[in-house]
């Protein structure tokens, strides 16, 4: 028996219905913020996210799905390409490629799968879904912003309301840019080397490869080192420290909460200024619904024009998994099952099906070959509300015997009113 990849999984109803709400939702939000989707492709060339994402990161090191194309043609032959593991260095490409700017277009958003070799447990899968914005453009059209930073996270606790998802935080730092961070990092190695010696092994690799990372550690015993170490915010530089008061002030002004939390640095080497995640505490370890923040030099990074950004991506898996509604409350059921009874009712029932359709219910058919006893079986395991009978007699006289499934009771419905009835 062949089985879905380890670490994919299908998805399947009534769950997707949930999966629905959730995209509905985020697409009605995102209009009221003038976003406009986008597509990108799936692969795209390795190099985009070894430039992007960042070489030291663990997702190009080590989790990337990375394969070298298998075409004859000269001009793509050997070309190593990647499945996207995130879809802000792929926006960002087709961003500077299209000139998108040119047309007026600075907020798309994007809904789709993203693929990372993670050791797959609850909530970490390695083909994921992520359902992303990003607001890119140049300065002119204050991308630059700390207006932008606040819109966004306003946006994200909009969303997130709306969906009727409780108890979430949003963490909130600043981890500089091109002219502070080197400062930071430096007093960071500074301070590391006396004391490495007694951490974690990832953290001694941290200390050599990416300093920044060490705040991110969990283990237990690293802790009381890791509080000692230097911050972030006392190596901001005047403008960043500036930027980063100003997009508090506004999500103060707007009565969006957050803590502030200096050892939030994020996975990816892009970031500058403004990272944040949204956490949810029933995820257990997974508990980062989403994360994002500003990448004022990606677009440089990937050889393209100034044009600052700041974005975000949800972990649609985990939003699914936070939230309290049902499935089935989202996924209704079938409203009738159309049990056609004799030769030449199949035909009959197509009709009648297309006409409750199209008022708005959600039909069933059986086969004119079924006995009763066979449809009613058959619209029970389909969790349908009634089951119409149609015979001979009944397509004639176009009165149908309308059965309650959970009741047992019936009744005689002409079929003008069947529609209603449904509804009612
Ligand atoms: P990220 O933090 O790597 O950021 O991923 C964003 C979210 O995707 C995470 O918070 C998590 O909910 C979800 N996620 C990540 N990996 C997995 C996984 N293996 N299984 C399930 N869910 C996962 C980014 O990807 C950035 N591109 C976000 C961004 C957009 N920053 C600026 N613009």
């Amino acid at each position: 028996m062949i089985k879905a990849i380890r670490g994919t999984r299908d998805l399947l109803p009534p769950d997707t219905a949930l999966w629905n709400f959730v995209e509905t939702t985020a697409r009605a939000v995102f209009r009221e913020y003038n976003f406009q989707e986008i597509r990108t492709p799936i692969f795209e060339a390795t190099e985009l996210f070894a430039r992007g994402v960042g070489e030291d990161t663990d997702i190009v090191s080590k989790e990337m799905y990375t394969f070298e194309d298998r075409s004859r043609a000269e001009s793509d032959k050997g070309q190593s390409l990647t499945l996207r593991p995130e879809n802000t260095a792929g926006v960002v490409r087709a961003y500077i490629e299209h000139n998108l700017w040119d047309r007026g277009l600075n907020k798309l958003y994007y809904i789709g799968p993203q693929f990372r070799r993670e050791r797959p447990q609850k909530g970490r899968y390695r083909q994921f879904y992520q359902i992303g914005a990003e607001v890119i453009g140049p300065t002119t059209a204050g991308s630059e912003s700390p207006a932008r930073d606040a819109e966004v996270l306003e946006m994200l606790a909009t969303l997130l309301n709306r969906l009727g998802i409780q108890g979430w935080t949003l963490q909130l730092n600043s981890v500089g840019c091109a002219n502070d961070r080197p400062r930071y990092v430096e007093a960071l190695r500074e301070a590391l080397r006396p004391v490495v010696g007694q951490m974690c092994v990832d953290c001694r690799r941290r200390a050599e490869t990416n300093p920044l990372r060490v705040l991110d550690c969990k283990v237990p015993e690293d802790q009381p080192i890791i509080e000692k170490l230097p911050r972030m915010k006392d190596y901001l530089d005047e403008s960043c420290r500036q930027h980063f008061a100003e997009v508090q002030k506004i999500l103060n002004t707007a009565g969006v909460p957050y803590s502030l939390n200096d050892r939030l640095v994020r996975g990816l080497d892009y970031y500058t200024r403004t990272a944040f995640e949204f956490t949810h505490g029933a995820l257990g370890a997974q508990n980062a619904i989403l994360g994002g923040g500003r990448y004022d030099g990606l677009s440089e990074a990937i050889g393209g024009p100034k044009a600052p950004g700041i974005g975000f991506a949800i972990g649609e898996d985990r939003l699914v998994l936070s939230l309290t509604e049902a499935a089935e409350t989202v996924a209704p059921k079938p409203d009738a099952y159309i049990a056609p009874l004799g030769p030449g009712m199949n035909a009959e029932a197509v009709k009648l099906a297309r006409d409750l359709r199209r008022a708005g219910a959600i039909v069933e058919v059986g086969d004119e070959t079924f006995r009763l006893k066979k449809s009613l079986e058959t619209a029970s395991k389909l969790g349908t509300r009634y089951a119409i009978i149609l015979g001979e007699n009944e397509a004639k006289s176009n009165e149908f015997a309308l059965k309650n499934l959970a009741t047992g009771q019936q009744q005689t419905v002409p079929r003008g009113e069947l529609a209603a009835k449904l509804r009612a």
